[in-house]
């Protein structure tokens, strides 16, 4: 019963022209960013589907690659806290 409730409660939170796309990322600083950056081009499941291979030098190729190749246009004080995030949210463990 709560989780009908909560589950109604998500669905008007989510716009109409909504998709499955919209998936909710880990909490954390930076989140934010994530959300506002990431999301222009492709799915956010791009991030918990490679957090498999990437630590955070690995992340910060990929935001690298996102902004110097793919032109994402990211600001460059954003970088910083948005490769922190991903890696502690969805970074490889260590070892
Ligand atoms: C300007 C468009 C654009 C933006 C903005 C963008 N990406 Fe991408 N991203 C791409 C394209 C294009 C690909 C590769 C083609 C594909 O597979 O869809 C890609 C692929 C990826 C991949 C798959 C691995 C790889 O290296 O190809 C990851 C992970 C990824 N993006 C993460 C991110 C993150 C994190 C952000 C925010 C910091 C971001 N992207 C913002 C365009 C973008």
């Amino acid at each position: 019963m709560k989780n009908a409730v909560a589950a109604a409660l998500l669905l008007l939170a989510v716009p109409a022209h909504a998709d499955e796309s919209q998936i909710q990322l880990r909490e954390g600083p930076g989140r934010v960013l994530v959300q506002a950056n990431c999301i222009t081009c492709h799915s956010l499941d791009y991030i918990p589907m490679n957090s498999v291979f990437l630590d955070h030098a690995g992340w910060q190729k990929v935001v690298d690659k996102m902004i110097r190749v793919m032109g994402a246009p990211i600001r460059p004080e954003d970088v910083g806290p948005i490769v922190d995030y991903l890696a502690a949210a969805y970074g490889r463990p260590a070892g």
